[in-house]
């Protein structure tokens, strides 16, 4: 029983630990919004929104609208496949876009 609860939280704070080290960052999120990876047109988010210029009021939408717009430039503007919502990738690209917050931009 003892021995059990040990393991348990060991196993625990490894798992802690593991998404700390995995989880979104904002230099993953720079990262992603210059790279041309995520499309198949040759550009990147920055190649249309340089310096973050028409998402100064992004970072004021509600996460799931944002994720929602962010999937559609994907699809539509760099032909290329969605993220998951979820995922460490938009979640990272969201915690970079934030820092274009306006208004004053
Ligand atoms: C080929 C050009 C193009 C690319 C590439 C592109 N976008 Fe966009 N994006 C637009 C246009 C055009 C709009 C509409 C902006 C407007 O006129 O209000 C828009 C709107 C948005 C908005 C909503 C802004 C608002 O306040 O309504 C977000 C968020 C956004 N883009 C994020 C991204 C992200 C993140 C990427 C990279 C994954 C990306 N875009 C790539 C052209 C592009």
């Amino acid at each position: 029983m003892v021995k059990r609860f040990w393991l348990a939280a060991v196993l625990v704070s490894i798992a802690v630990a593991a998404q700390a080290a995995d989880g979104p960052t904002l230099e993953r999120g720079k990262e992603l919004f210059e790279s041309t990876k995520l499309g198949t047109t040759g550009k990147s988010c920055a190649s249309c929104h340089p310096g973050g210029r028409k998402l100064e009021w992004a970072a004021t939408y509600d996460v799931g609208k944002l994720t929602g717009i962010v999937n559609k430039c994907i699809e539509k503007a760099l032909k290329g496949n969605p993220l998951d919502p979820a995922g460490n990738d938009m979640q990272s690209l969201i915690m970079y876009m934030k820092t274009f917050a306006g208004p004053g931009k």
